[in-house]
């Protein structure tokens, strides 16, 4: 298994590949749910929690809650984020928030602390990857801010 985080550039979206249905198939709804939800709670003690609704915890847990049901959505499960809200337009949806490749290598490194431990609990490399490599992938489209120099 390889959890490197590739360069992203400002404007340059490659093409992304979903993630492989077996990822979802071997973890089940209720380990995916805690997978994300535990992302969140990483991220409220981190660098980048200033970019999250931190300070107000019912707004925090649907954040939470939204980024399962399209993250549930893409890996082929059940279409929650349709259902609660609507289109994907995730560019568009990261638009208010200002994402430089800073902060998108931060919340990479803490989704790569959460599934290192899925090996020990028997997910298959394979599928662990193809979920890593689409959120490597799909997050550089969500960098919409250069990077400040120092
Ligand atoms: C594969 C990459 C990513 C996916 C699939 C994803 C997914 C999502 C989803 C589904 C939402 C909720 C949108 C809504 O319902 O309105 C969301 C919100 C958000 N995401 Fe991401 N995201 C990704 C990458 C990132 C990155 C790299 C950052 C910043 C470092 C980020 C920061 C945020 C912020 C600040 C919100 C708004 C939270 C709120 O107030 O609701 N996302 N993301």
């Amino acid at each position: 298994m390889d959890l490197t985080i590739t360069d992203g550039i400002l404007g340059v979206r490659p093409p992304v590949t979903k993630p492989h249905p077996g990822f979802l198939h071997e973890v089940g709804e209720e380990r995916f749910k805690k997978m994300v939800f535990d992302h969140y709670d990483l991220i409220k003690e981190s660098s980048i929690a200033f970019l999250f609704p931190v300070f107000d915890d019912e707004e925090f847990a649907d954040a939470a809650d939204n980024a399962f049901s399209f993250l549930i959505q893409i890996c082929g499960g059940p279409r929650y984020f349709e259902e609660k809200r609507g289109k994907p337009q995730m560019v568009g949806r990261h638009a208010p928030f200002r994402i430089d490749e800073a902060a998108r290598r931060k919340w990479l490194e803490l989704y790569k602390q959460l599934l290192e431990p899925l090996i020990d609990e028997g997910i298959t490399e394979e599928y662990i990857q193809s979920f890593w490599d689409y959120l490597d992938i799909f997050s550089i489209w969500m960098i919409n801010t250069p990077t400040k120099e120092t």
